[in-house]
């Protein structure tokens, strides 16, 4: 109850600090010249210091927590210089017309951008900022932790507890895998799945092995990792994690084929993006005992619908995209995707640009 309170209370202020930052923004600019910028959500108070305090730009905002609607985001950008986005923007080419030539950067909170069109971007002399690294640790806790709430049926467990399901102590009740012992495989070696492998060293993981577009030497060296082709990774995998960017060649990559070269007490994590996976499959895998558990970040569409059958299923743990939610962490993305908006508005070279 207090903390509910507190939350409402700091909310209420961070907000009204919020408004007061725009309209101080307003205040400053009124009369000058400058870059115009369209911040498409409430952001991390950090993020938008950066903004307001460079006195460079002129801001406007969609002062929501709820995204903005496609019609007011294609009406609002028109003559803009500089785009602050999320990952739930999808920023196409009906964007970058609607926008017009202005526009310089576009600047996502974000480190996957499977919402921009790349393509068109590039074509436009767009530049691109993102936000990897500053991410990394808080994806890489996230993943274990639903890794563990997964593995030893957390949830579950809880419900049984709440429920009146526990009855006595009984040695086969709410057995799950541990992580001693085990191989882990990880799909995308990147600076995610490098960070998950080195948190679960100490649990005396036996051998981990990962797949990618090519071998990860440098990467893979550093947590003794093996290269091995996908159909490998799902054979010998006890917990497949999925760490890969969504791209179309990734769209759909685990899909009945790999889930059925899966152990039968394999558990499958996912905290990459929602569309690596094919649902309907995962669904009759998970619910056939093909697999034995899934542990979600990530889904198609966000959010699932509440009726989902994913959601019917006590072995499949669906979290609401909260990888890297946490306070430090989403200030910093937030700073970050700032610093690389003022660059680029500048022409000059952003802390975290995407190489186009
Ligand atoms: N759940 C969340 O909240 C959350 C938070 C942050 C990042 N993410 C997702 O995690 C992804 C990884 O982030 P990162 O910082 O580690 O990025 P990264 O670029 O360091 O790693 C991505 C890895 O995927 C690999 N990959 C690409 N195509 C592949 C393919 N066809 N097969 C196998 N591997 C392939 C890349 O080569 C790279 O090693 C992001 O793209 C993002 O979508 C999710």
């Amino acid at each position: 109850m207090w903390s509910l309170i507190r939350f409402k209370i700091v909310q209420k202020i961070l907000v009204a600090e919020l408004n007061t930052c725009c309209r101080l923004q307003a205040m400053t600019t009124a009369g000058k010249n400058l870059p115009k910028v369209y911040i498409t959500r409430r952001i991390p108070l950090d993020g938008l210091k950066v903004l307001q305090q460079s006195g460079s730009c002129e801001i406007e905002q969609w002062d929501s927590d709820d995204p903005v609607p496609r019609s007011e985001l294609l009406k609002k950008v028109s003559g803009i210089h500089g785009l602050y986005c999320l990952l739930t923007e999808k920023i196409d080419k009906d964007v970058l017309n609607a926008a017009g030539p202005n526009l310089k950067v576009v600047s996502t909170m974000s480190v996957g951008y499977d919402h921009l069109s790349l393509e068109d971007l590039k074509n436009r002399g767009i530049k691109v900022g993102f936000t990897p690294d500053v991410l990394t640790e808080a994806v890489a806790e996230l993943t274990i932790a639903l890794l563990l709430a997964t593995s030893r049926r957390l949830i579950e467990a809880v419900d049984e507890a709440k429920n009146g399901g526990w009855g006595t102590w009984k040695p086969l009740w709410m057995c799950g895998s541990g992580l001693r012992g085990s191989t882990i495989g990880i799909l995308g070696l990147g600076r995610i799945g490098e960070a998950i492998a080195g948190r679960l060293k100490p649990f005396e993981v036996e051998k981990f092995i990962y797949n990618d577009i090519t071998p990860r030497e440098e990467l893979a060296a550093k947590i003794s990792a093996e290269f091995v082709p996908l159909e490998e990774l799902a054979r010998q995998s006890d917990f497949l994690i999925v760490c890969c960017a969504l791209t179309p060649e990734t769209q759909g990559i685990c899909n009945k084929q790999l889930f059925s070269k899966m152990k039968s007490n394999a558990v499958f994590i996912n905290t990459s993006r929602g569309a690596v996976v094919n649902q309907e499959d995962l669904y009759y895998a998970l619910a056939n005992h093909q697999i034995a558990a899934a542990g979600l970040d990530v889904t198609v569409p966000e959010p699932l619908p509440t009726n989902h059958p994913l959601f019917k299923l006590k072995n499949c743990v669906i979290l609401p995209h909260i990888a890297s939610a946490t306070v430090e962490t989403r200030n910093a993305m937030a700073a970050l995707a700032a610093h690389n908006l003022l660059a680029g508005l500048k022409g000059e070279a952003m802390p975290k640009e995407l190489k186009l």
